[in-house]
């Protein structure tokens, strides 16, 4: 094999694997290192993928459990095989590495495998299982290698009982008691799994709401929903230690405001406490200037300080930590080496948390506008007012548009519904067009719909609202 590349990538998550297959199509001559058996990353090996599969086998076990009986499907002995939906999830897992592994060949994309270390601006060097060294020289380097996640002080995560979102993937029994430390996005969805397929989860929280970040009005709402599900919460909680003492961890917290303290045994506890970026000791090294959250310094090009080294995806100081957002800035990186104008809008990326119901947000929140001071209107509307999520017993939630006071153009969306990860995509499109809410309310929306609460919504802003 030659081993000169225009382009080598390091790391094949939805930010490497994306950037490797558009600068094929744009003619570089491609390679990307992975260290993981399989191609995908976290998001396709232990992250986004495994967790949708069980969040979506686990919806279906409560539903048959819950709800078919009322909508008359009568179903007898009901009955988990967690096994079997773990196999399940393993080949959805199984399918969509296949499925990169297939792209990159289909790309002529050159698949590396080993732990790629940058050693030179222009070498990049792979040790493979048998910690044989090949080092393969490139005019451009782009380090995708992602994030892991991070624990608390004196908390040893051992995937066993400690564990982190990839040991509570993997379970291979419910446990009877669960304790979820941080209820942002990976704490709620595996919560919810956890408490679908049997447990008892407690959610422990060191701010006074969950997912952070999120409008306050969603915020509070969601909070409701998940209680009305049974998920216990401890808001406003410090954990100061998590032992294990035979079999058992211990969890011992105190409550911020009346410093009062407590003590919980259970079977289970997952950190997720949010993740790092995995910087190697080759970016430090090479003096690769970092932010103060050990995160890699970008320019708008995606360049490093070393300026054929670029870096996208969770590694970086830009953006949040999700997948579709290392998606596009590995499609613009491939771009703007090519000489192309690759750009990724930070102001629409949108954000999906996928319980049931689904919450999800693009653009800003109220808090942030009222920081910002920005002035601006704001129209809601009720999944109880929308006759699709009425005739499928889906009423929770609501969406809340945000516009401009004087121009009416979004600035932004959030809302909580059984489909809300597949809607919020027409707001995102909507604020890349620069859409005011009246340009949604004037669009003809499908009945009956959920997407119709949107255009109820935008009309709400102007408050003149339909259906409520
Ligand atoms: P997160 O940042 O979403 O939430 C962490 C939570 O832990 C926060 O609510 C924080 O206040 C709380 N916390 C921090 N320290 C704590 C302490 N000592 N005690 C109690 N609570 C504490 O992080 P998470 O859920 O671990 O997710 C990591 C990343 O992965 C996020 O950036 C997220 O964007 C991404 N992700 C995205 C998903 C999606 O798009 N659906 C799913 C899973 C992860």
């Amino acid at each position: 094999m030659n081993n000169n590349f225009d382009v080598i990538i390091i790391g094949s998550g939805p930010g490497g694997y994306v950037c490797a297959i558009r600068s094929a199509q744009l003619g570089f001559k491609t390679a990307c290192v992975e260290s993981r058996k399989t191609l995908g990353g976290a998001c396709l090996n232990v992250g986004c993928i495994p967790s949708k599969s069980l969040l979506h086998s686990s919806e279906l076990y409560h539903k048959a459990q819950k709800e078919f009986n009322n909508l008359g499907i009568e179903t007898t002995n009901i009955k988990l095989n967690l096994s079997k939906m773990m196999n399940n999830k393993k080949k959805s897992v199984q399918i969509l590495t296949k499925g990169i592994e297939f792209l990159f060949k289909k790309n002529k994309i050159t698949h590396l495998k080993g732990k790629g270390l940058i050693s030179s601006k222009n070498t990049v060097t792979v040790i493979d299982n048998s910690n044989k060294k090949t080092s393969y020289t490139t005019k451009n380097i782009v380090i995708a290698t992602g994030s892991e996640p991070t624990s608390l002080p004196g908390i040893i995560i051992d995937e066993k009982i400690i564990v982190s979102s990839t040991g509570a993937l993997s379970f291979d029994k419910v446990p009877k008691e669960l304790i979820v430390i941080g209820g942002g996005y990976i704490g709620l969805e595996l919560s919810s799994v956890w408490k679908r397929l049997g447990a008892n989860v407690m959610v422990i929280e060191f701010l006074d709401h969950i997912i952070p970040g999120m409008d306050k009005n969603i915020s509070t709402e969601f909070l409701k929903i998940l209680n009305k599900q049974g998920i216990n919460f401890k808001l406003e909680s410090k954990v100061t230690r998590v032992s294990v003492v035979k079999n058992k961890a211990v969890v011992d917290f105190t409550n911020k405001k009346s410093l009062r303290r407590e003590r919980i045994e259970c079977d289970k506890v997952l950190i997720a406490v949010g993740r790092k970026s995995n910087i190697g000791e080759d970016v430090t090294k090479l003096d690769i200037k970092l932010d103060n959250q050990k995160k890699i310094q970008v320019n708008e090009k995606f360049e490093t300080s070393i300026k054929n080294i670029y870096a996208i995806g969770d590694v970086i100081d830009k953006g949040p930590m999700l997948a579709h957002k290392a998606e596009d800035e590995g499609i613009a990186v491939a771009e703007i080496i090519a000489g192309q104008a690759g750009h990724v809008n930070y102001n629409v990326i949108p954000a999906v948390i996928y319980t049931s119901p689904e919450v999800a947000m693009v653009g800003k929140t109220e808090e942030q506008l009222k920081k910002e001071n920005i002035k601006y209107n704001v129209g809601k509307f009720p999944f109880l007012a929308n006759s699709r999520a009425k005739i499928n017993n889906e009423t929770e939630g609501f969406v809340k548009i945000i516009s401009d006071e004087k121009t009416d153009k979004v600035l932004g969306v959030s809302m909580i519904s059984a489909v809300a990860g597949t809607m919020i995509a027409e707001l995102a499109l909507a604020m890349e067009f620069g859409a005011s809410a009246e340009d949604i309310a004037r669009t003809c929306h499908a009945h009956p719909t959920h997407s119709e609460a949107v255009k109820e919504a935008a009309m709400a802003v102007d408050k003149r609202p339909i259906h409520f």
